[in-house]
């Protein structure tokens, strides 16, 4: 039995951060100087500080990345005026795969002939001397977007930037986003990132962390969405990390999301009290549809109001939210400023009154809850002398499984479908370990379908298509 413990902290990082650190692409860089920097920002460049401030609406965040410096700048600016409150910095497929050269020739081409070669932003091809000037005079934290299993020159790149919210975990950016990248591999570079997150954090400014919820976007049952979220919010606290924001995608059910949402809150303030982490500040965020888009733009901007409003329901901390381009590709900046504003027109608009609650809700939170719960607490027990084997270990043998992920080490055998109220359903657990009890309640909720007699795949297809 391994449990997550303060002492699984990284011995040795300043050796392994000199490692990172030789890399010529790292040039300038110095821990002490990035320390300084971070401490010279206005305060509001930490989450934790703009958190505080929020009013009754959640903050909003859209992502956005793109190749050149200028155009990364007017987005900056176009985000900033048209309110966001976390301004973004997505990063390009090649750098999110540690292919730095691939990226800089794509930057060098996108320059020359004005062109988008490029999904993102290459922040390690344009260096933090440059990038700190995207930055100069905000107000506002920058919040690193990527999806990269070795993110640590990334990271280092982006604190040394002034950037202080750092994006992804260990599962969350492998499992979903890699064929073939060693789980094991990604949680130990995962430990050394949140160990210099940790590193660059003062008391009253903590780099913060946030994982990414929506995993494959794809049926995944809360339950899953739950354990590993809390694994996650653990794996950062054993090395230090003090501000965490846990997330999740919008699941197709009202009544599901609001479910997840209180179960969520509640058992990661629980699981990081219990195990010694009662210091990490923990957050609320929740994801617009992650799932296919229609390409309609009325049907598009109905739907991103539509999840506003949920978002508020679910009384998120954070709401990263969508654009009526997202079915076409990567969305302009205007069309982007866009979907801020209109978001924060909807949550003004349709401001909650507090928590929302019905027995359907209770019941399917209970029922998410003594799932997550099972899954977590089989992953404590299994033998192991460290938490992150522990976790290594729940993938091989399929204690953790999420659904559609091309993961070769998921075991993509939980079947998972949606229910009459349009709520994501476990049809059969494989080897998850949730009780007998919950597993027939999840098959009995499933039958309330109509259409149980259609062939399996096409009911999933439609449950996957449910928002077109
Ligand atoms: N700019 C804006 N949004 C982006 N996304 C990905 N790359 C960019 C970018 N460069 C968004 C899309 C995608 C989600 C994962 O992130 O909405 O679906």
């Amino acid at each position: 039995m391994a449990l997550p413990s303060a002492e699984a902290r990284l011995a040795d990082i300043e050796r392994y951060r000199a490692q990172v650190l030789s890399s010529p692409l790292a040039q300038g860089i110095s821990p002490e100087e990035v320390r300084e920097h971070l401490a010279a920002v206005p305060a509001e460049r930490f989450p934790c500080v703009t958190y505080a401030k929020r009013g009754p609406d959640p903050c909003i965040q859209p992502r956005g990345g793109f190749p050149t410096f200028e155009a990364q700048y007017r987005l900056t600016r176009q985000l900033d005026a048209a309110g966001a409150d976390f301004i973004p910095l997505t990063i390009d497929s090649y750098t999110r795969h540690n292919q730095y050269e691939t990226a800089t020739q794509l930057l060098h081409r996108s320059e020359e002939e004005g062109k988008n070669y490029l999904n993102g932003y290459p922040l390690v091809s344009h260096g933090y001397q440059l990038t700190r000037q995207l930055y100069s005079g905000l107000k506002k934290p920058v919040s690193l977007r990527h999806g990269t299993p070795d993110a640590r020159l990334l990271a280092e790149v982006a604190m040394a930037s002034g950037i202080a919210e750092i994006e992804g975990g260990a599962i969350c950016y492998c499992l979903p986003y890699s064929e073939g990248f060693p789980i094991d591999r990604s949680l130990l570079y995962w430990q050394y990132v949140d160990r210099v997150c940790a590193e660059n954090s003062t008391k009253d400014r903590p780099v913060h962390r946030e994982s990414f919820g929506p995993l494959t976007a794809t049926l995944v049952p809360p339950a899953i969405v739950v354990a590993i979220e809390i694994i996650e919010a653990l794996l950062s606290a054993e090395q230090g990390v003090t501000s965490f924001a846990v997330s999740f995608g919008q699941t197709g059910s009202v009544l599901q999301d609001i479910a997840t949402a209180s179960v969520l809150k509640k058992l990661v303030r629980y699981y990081l009290d219990q195990l010694g982490f009662g210091l990490v500040r923990t957050y609320l965020v929740y994801h617009q549809w992650m799932g296919q888009f229609p390409a309609q733009r009325e049907r598009a901007a109905a739907l991103i109001a539509g999840s506003a409003i949920v978002s508020s329901m679910v009384a998120a901390d954070k709401v990263v939210v969508k654009t009526v381009d997202e079915a076409l590709g990567v969305p302009r900046a205007e069309i982007n400023a866009e979907a801020c504003d209109t978001v924060a027109y909807v949550l003004r608009t349709f401001r909650s009154a507090g928590a929302v609650t019905s027995p359907l809700i209770e019941r399917e939170a209970a029922l998410i809850e003594s799932e997550s719960k099972s899954i977590l607490d089989a992953i404590f027990a299994l033998p192991g002398t460290a938490f992150w084997e522990s976790i290594y270990r729940a993938f091989q043998i399929g204690y953790l499984d999420v659904p559609f992920a091309p993961h070769g080490d998921n075991a993509n055998r939980l079947l998972s479908m949606r229910d009459a109220n349009g709520s994501i359903r476990i049809g059969a657990p494989a080897n998850v370990p949730i009780s007998e009890a919950d597993a027939e309640l999840e098959a009995e909720l499933l039958e309330s379908r109509e259409d149980r007699s259609g062939k399996t795949y096409r009911q999933m297809l439609s449950d996957i298509r449910v928002m077109v």
